[in-house]
């Protein structure tokens, strides 16, 4: 038989052991040092005893499956002694009957359900209804959903570990990307990698490691940081030019600053700046505004009056026709608020 032996990263590199994972940062709804939620798995994994149930949430492709898949590839011993409940009707008769029964051979018995949040009603209230606690020294369930909102707190609470896999830690994440891009061979710049899962970190690991395969056909792993970000390569000095610019202002007194508000040629200076961010508006018709625009508001040394005008006009972005002339006018209110501060 002809296998097909291709596999996308993603799974190839799924992780298998407690070392491989990117450990979330949130238990209990606390936030946590990532490597102290390890040493809790760390210790149940090398036990081969889970003391609790656990419920793993947050959005697709953070590790929580494979969280699972790792601890019931080391607990489990006889295939007897795992449950995975689904969302047949018949599935729950057959868990009642299923928790009666001895562990064949393994430390622990399991029971996993994946998007715990799709079970029927009937199946949650079951759950909720005592089995979660009444069999803690015997059996372990494992859950995981992308809604926990959607879950009654009643069975939350049966959680003993909730762990939020959301946000995960930069440093476990760039590396992975490493090991998998040595793994597979492929040349690399250390200090793009680092751009690239900046960049990526956010849509979560599967979707990082599905780019990072994408980036690396050629043997070579190759990223355009401007591109990635949808920018010309213009927006950065506009940003700063406007920055710039909004400092200047507030250093010149009320008159001057009154005269480049009706005419930005009454200070050469200020016009020279001015004069060629109107050029690359007009000419650069593929500006990032929305990176132009947030990367204002976050900057350190714009006041909060001068961020809000930002901030007010960012939030009107997408509706808008004429990003440009938007944009300029944004500008426009600032300086005049620059002006009208200058009176108190
Ligand atoms: N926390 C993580 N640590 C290491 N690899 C991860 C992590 N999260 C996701 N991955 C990668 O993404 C793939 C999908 O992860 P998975 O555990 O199925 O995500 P989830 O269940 O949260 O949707 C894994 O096979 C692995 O390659
Ligand atoms: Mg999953």
């Amino acid at each position: 038989m002809n296998q097909n032996t291709y596999k996308a990263w993603f799974e190839k590199h799924r992780p298998r052991t407690i070392n491989e994972l990117i450990f979330p940062t949130v238990l209990n709804g606390e936030g946590k040092d990532p490597q102290y939620i390890k040493t809790i798995f760390e210790k149940f994994y090398n036990q081969e005893f889970i003391q609790g149930n656990v419920l793993s949430y947050g959005p697709a492709g953070r590790g929580k499956t494979s969280l699972n898949k790792i601890m019931q590839a080391k607990i489990i011993k006889h295939p007897n002694d795992i449950f995975i409940l689904g969302r047949k009707t018949e599935d729950v008769d057959k868990l009642n009957a299923w928790l009666q029964a001895r562990s064949v051979k393994s430390n622990q018995k399991l029971v996993v359900i994946e998007e715990i949040d799709r079970l029927s009603q009937q199946a949650q209230t079951i759950l909720k209804d005592g089995p979660l606690e009444k069999y803690q020294d015997k059996i372990s369930f494992l859950a995981t959903t992308n809604n926990a909102q959607k879950l009654d707190p009643a069975l939350l609470t049966r959680f003993n570990y909730r762990l939020f896999f959301d946000e995960l830690d930069f440093n476990g994440a760039f590396g992975r990307s490493k090991y998998i891009l040595e793994t597979e061979n492929i040349k690399y710049d250390e200090e793009l990698l680092k751009q690239f899962v900046q960049l990526n970190i956010k849509r979560g690991l599967r979707e990082l490691i599905s780019n990072l395969e994408i980036n690396s056909v050629t043997g070579e792993f190759i990223f355009d940081p401007k591109k990635a970000l949808n920018l010309t390569g213009n927006e950065d000095y506009i940003i700063q030019t406007i920055v710039y610019l909004l400092a200047y202002l507030n250093n010149l007194d009320k008159e001057k600053v009154n005269d480049i508000n009706k005419n930005s040629k009454s200070d050469s200076h200020f016009n020279q700046y001015y004069e060629y961010i109107l050029k690359l508006i007009k000419q650069d018709l593929l500006l990032n505004y929305d990176y132009i625009y947030k990367n204002i508001i976050e900057n350190d040394s714009i006041d909060f009056g001068t961020k809000s005008i930002f901030v007010d006009d960012y939030q009107q972005l997408d509706i808008v026709k004429m990003k440009n002339f938007h944009f300029l006018s944004t500008f426009s209110k600032a300086m005049d608020l620059i002006y009208k501060r200058k009176d108190l």
